[in-house]
């Protein structure tokens, strides 16, 4: 039987020591965030954003659009919070409505203040090593691995999903460990068989249970990124919990997993971009 890693306590003791900083050195940190239209489940993770910065002692500016928002208009609200002295980090809160370009918006925002770490230079900042923040999701994970005591240099790490936003960064930071990385997608041929090599494994799909028991290494470590919504309202990850924590080492729950550790990496993503413009 598994290990569960709790990924409310990391996550808690994350945002304590960036709380703890912030006080002992007196720093002033802002975090601007921008939602547009009426996403439900966009709504609750800006909320816990909020409600982080509000522990951490970050002060939190919530930019709330129409569903109708144009281009023009949330291009030059980030050029406004791009020159704002009291805005240390803007995320925009993704998906957007359809008639907004997500490409263009990410590239608009000074990659200083770009506390998601999706802009190009900061992807490209990544991929050499050279970085000031790392996505908060995948940083996330890491922090969960590394919360094991299990170290990633020379295992085998499967990663399932290939995004911008998780698959593929995910894939460089257990390679900057030196694990040994396969990345997975929809057209990899022999899924379960490539999947159960993986002394790490992370699925990122977006489908609900996902992975099941028969893809899975006696002893793995198991990271589950999916939030899935059911019909019957219950949140449901991309890894069928009840017989994969059978076979695996430890094994992150849904919810309680990765979800509060996106937000931690946060926190401390804002704290970094802060330190780095107060000393400029
Ligand atoms: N939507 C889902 N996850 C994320 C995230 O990490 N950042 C932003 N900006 N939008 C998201």
């Amino acid at each position: 039987m598994a290990q569960i890693i709790d990924g409310k306590a990391v996550s808690a003791a994350i945002k304590e020591q960036v709380r703890d900083e912030i006080a002992r050195d007196n720093i002033k940190a802002g975090l601007a965030v921008v939602i547009v239209g009426n996403d439900p489940a966009s709504r609750v993770y800006v909320n816990n954003k909020k409600k982080a910065c509000e522990f951490c002692g970050i002060k939190s500016f919530e930019y709330a659009l129409p569903e109708e928002t144009t281009m023009e208009q949330l291009l030059e609200l980030i050029d406004t919070l791009n020159a704002d002295k009291n805005v240390n980090g803007i995320l925009v809160q993704l998906p957007l409505p359809k008639q907004l370009d997500e490409k263009a918006v990410i590239e608009r925002i000074s990659p200083k203040k770009d506390v998601d770490a999706f802009h190009e230079t900061n992807v490209g900042k990544i991929m050499i090593g050279n970085y000031s923040f790392l996505p908060c999701t995948p940083a996330g994970c890491m922090e969960l691995i590394h919360s094991t005591g299990v170290d990633v240099a020379g295992k085998e790490c499967v990663v399932i999903g290939r995004s911008n936003i998780v698959g593929k960064p995910m894939a460089m930071l257990l390679l900057h460990e030196n694990g040994t990385v396969t990345v997975c997608h929809s057209k990899t041929k022999n899924l379960a068989e490539v999947c159960r090599r993986a002394d790490i494994l992370v699925a990122a799909v977006g489908k609900p249970n996902f992975v099941t028991a028969d893809m899975v290494k006696e002893g793995a470590v198991v990271i589950d990124v999916g939030i899935n919504r059911l019909e019957n309202g219950k949140l449901c990850g991309d890894v069928k919990f009840d017989e994969v924590s059978e076979k695996a080492s430890f094994i992150t729950p849904v919810p309680g997993g990765v979800g509060p550790m996106t937000i931690a990496t946060l926190m401390k993503n804002t704290l970094t971009a802060a330190k780095i413009q107060n000393d400029e």
